[in-house]
């Protein structure tokens, strides 16, 4: 069977494509997938459901825990029409037999029209789409990237500050692992280039080069303590200490606790700064804090639908306005 080669810059056309890494998108990419994703909201609110999708069949592939992104997937293509063939857990799959990934997605893409990925090691993402014919979504590879999170993450951003807004962002936690802030670094400095993120770490965790490097010298600055900024930013992006990326439960339990977001801190933040996690949450934010009217994480999870929508419409070409 013919390779396709690596994942291809989006340009305006996502028809085909694989979505792999925020690197594949521009500016205008990702007001595509606002666009569209605006749109699918405004159908889920009247109608519930379509039949835009009602022709094809999505492969989700699950292969490291998921809660969010697993139901989200699943929800997104059913509320499409779209049939599911999911599978969750390698302990379950062939790959426990020593299959090779390469294999598993020769073998799916015979099944499905669409395969959504998620798997522990870095790069998984690249190589499966490499291998398949049909358009592959990377729904988080290891500690690479997950650009679906990060788009609904813009989603979330926009729909509070509007589009191209100049927004001073803290990503706070664990930066070395946390694949959702290694792509909406990526995202938000593509979003507008007066955007200043700050990395809130400890110096075990901070962001990793690659990262840094592709995201400009000017726009980003490391903070050692969360305290040093939360009067300013618009956004505080909290994430959670990885613990299944480190080797020692010791380092782990050394690290974890590190910046803990609670209501004592939140009377520190501005009025309109808005609060984000990807989820899931150990005790980075006090429960406390999710009455605050500024804390957003559970609308980013309703927003991770419409964005997956949007997403499994587009790489087959179709939209909810023009079916
Ligand atoms: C994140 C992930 O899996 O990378 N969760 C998610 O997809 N919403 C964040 C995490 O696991 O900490």
């Amino acid at each position: 069977m013919a390779e396709r080669g690596g994942p291809e810059p989006i340009k305006g056309k996502f028809e085909g494509k694989d979505i792999v890494s925020v690197g594949q998108f521009e500016r205008s990419d990702v007001e595509m997938v606002m666009a569209e994703a605006d749109e699918m909201r405004c159908m889920v609110e009247e109608q519930g459901r379509s039949d835009l999708l009602d022709d094809l069949v999505v492969a989700n592939l699950f292969y490291e825990p998921s809660t969010r992104t697993f139901l989200s997937f699943e929800a997104a293509a059913k509320r499409l029409g779209a049939a599911t063939i999911s599978t969750q857990g390698v302990e379950f799959s062939s790959i426990s037999k020593g299959e090779t990934l390469e294999d598993t997605v020769r073998t799916v893409q015979q099944y499905a029209d669409t395969i959504v990925l998620r798997h522990e090691e870095e790069g998984a993402a690249r190589i499966a789409a490499e291998f398949s014919e049909r358009p592959v979504i990377n729904g988080g590879d290891g500690v690479g990237e997950h650009p679906t999170q990060a788009l609904l993450d813009i989603y979330t951003i926009e729909d509070t500050f509007g589009p191209f807004a100049a927004l001073k962002v803290a990503m706070v936690g664990d930066l070395k692992h946390g694949r959702t802030v290694h792509s909406l670094a990526r995202l938000l400095a593509l979003d507008s280039p007066h955007t200043k993120l700050y990395y809130v770490s400890p110096p075990e965790l901070t962001m990793p080069d690659d990262v840094i490097e592709s995201v400009g010298p000017n726009l980003q600055e490391e903070v050692g303590d969360l305290h040093d900024v939360i009067d300013e930013v618009d956004v505080v992006y909290m994430t959670r200490i990885q613990k299944e990326r480190f080797d020692s439960a010791e380092e782990y339990e050394r690290l974890r606790g590190a910046f803990i977001l609670d209501p004592e801190m939140m009377k520190r933040a501005k009025e309109n700064t808005i609060i984000m996690h990807p989820l899931p949450r150990v005790d980075e934010i006090s429960p406390a804090v999710d009455v605050d009217k500024r804390s957003r994480y559970f609308e980013e999870v309703q927003n991770g639908m419409y964005v997956r929508m949007a997403l499994l419409a587009m790489v087959h070409g179709r939209s909810i306005r023009q079916p």
